[in-house]
């Protein structure tokens, strides 16, 4: 569990790098218990606001000496807009962090990291705690455009096995991150892959990780209303250790998942076999 503590968070800087905001915050009580996967939520609007919901972001670093966190946002919609337009000096609502953390290796693991536009925030600070740890990573970092690619000089200085891909061909290879990834986890002898991005990326990720016999967690993205297991409007379908098939939270049990335990086709769905399934009425 997370300790989550709420924090009236004042924007330090906010960089522009690529299509993003990289907004770095003062917050001393949370940034000790951040670790990498950790996500935060934000108010956005104050208070005469029609935007009820928070906003969530994967938290990029954290720095304990100096008391900050740091959160890379795209403008997708009003909440996002407000958010790239603050400016030193705002003060922020902030609730972090919440969660579950990528699992950590005790000792030197090869892990593969990949990540498609700012799915790349939380998975740095993960390179830099696996390698402190003794062991060794690789990147594939992918976008439909360059302009979309986070973080790719920030893998360059943790390792040289960084592959970047663009659909459009404008940065690395063209295609999609899913091309060269059963050859990148040879390349570097991974024996797990940690994911972060869109669904269908996930699944795709993980399919060919399980595939190669090679474990795979992944950070999944879903619409969040609370963030703090409260509304159930996040949860997916997840097969459990008993092999019993629910629906979990992926604001508290995730979002950091085994992608083998998620039933990837039968997200927005009520799978029938599912526990409690009957008394949802779900019929798939
Ligand atoms: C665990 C997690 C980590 C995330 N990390 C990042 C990140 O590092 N950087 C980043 O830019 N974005 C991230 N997102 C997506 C971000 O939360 C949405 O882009 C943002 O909430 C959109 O708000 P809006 O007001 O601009 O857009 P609107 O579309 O106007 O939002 C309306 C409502 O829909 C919800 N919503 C819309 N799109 C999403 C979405 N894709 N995921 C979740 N809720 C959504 C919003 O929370 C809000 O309640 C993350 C989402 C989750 C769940
Ligand atoms: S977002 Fe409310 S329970 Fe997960």
């Amino acid at each position: 569990m997370a300790h989550p503590v709420r924090s009236d968070a004042e924007v330090l800087s906010v960089a522009s790098e690529g299509v993003y905001h990289r907004l770095v915050l003062s917050a001393r009580d949370a940034a000790p218990r951040v670790r990498p996967g950790h996500f935060a939520t934000l108010a956005v609007g104050g208070p005469q606001s029609a935007m009820l919901l928070r906003r969530a972001f994967s938290i990029h670093r954290a720095d304990v000496e100096a008391g900050t966190v740091e959160l890379v946002v795209a403008e997708r919609g009003e909440g996002t807009r407000e958010l790239a337009r603050a400016r030193p000096g705002d003060r922020l609502d902030l609730i972090a962090p919440l969660g579950t953390p990528f699992p950590l290796p005790d000792g030197p693991v090869s892990a593969l990291l990949v990540a498609a536009d700012y799915g790349s925030a939380p998975l740095l600070a993960l390179g830099e705690e696996i390698k402190r740890r003794g062991g060794q990573v690789g990147f594939i970092l992918g976008a439909a455009t360059a302009d979309r690619l986070y973080g790719v000089e920030q893998a360059r200085a943790l390792t040289q096995d960084v592959l970047v891909v663009t659909e459009d061909g404008s940065a690395g290879l063209q295609g999609l991150v899913t091309d060269p990834l059963a050859q990148a986890v040879k390349a570097i002898d991974a024996t797990v892959v940690h994911a972060c991005g869109p669904m269908p990326m996930l699944r795709e990720v993980s399919a060919i990780a399980l595939g190669l016999g090679v474990r795979c967690h992944t950070a999944v993205e879903a619409a969040m209303a609370c963030g703090v297991g409260i509304c159930m409007t996040c949860v997916l379908p997840v097969v459990g250790e008993d092999g019993v098939s629910r629906f979990v939270r992926s604001c508290t049990d995730g979002p950091v998942f085994d992608g083998a335990r998620v039933r990837w086709d039968d997200i927005g769905t009520v799978p029938p076999d599912l526990e409690g399934a009957a008394a949802m009425g779900g019929q798939g």
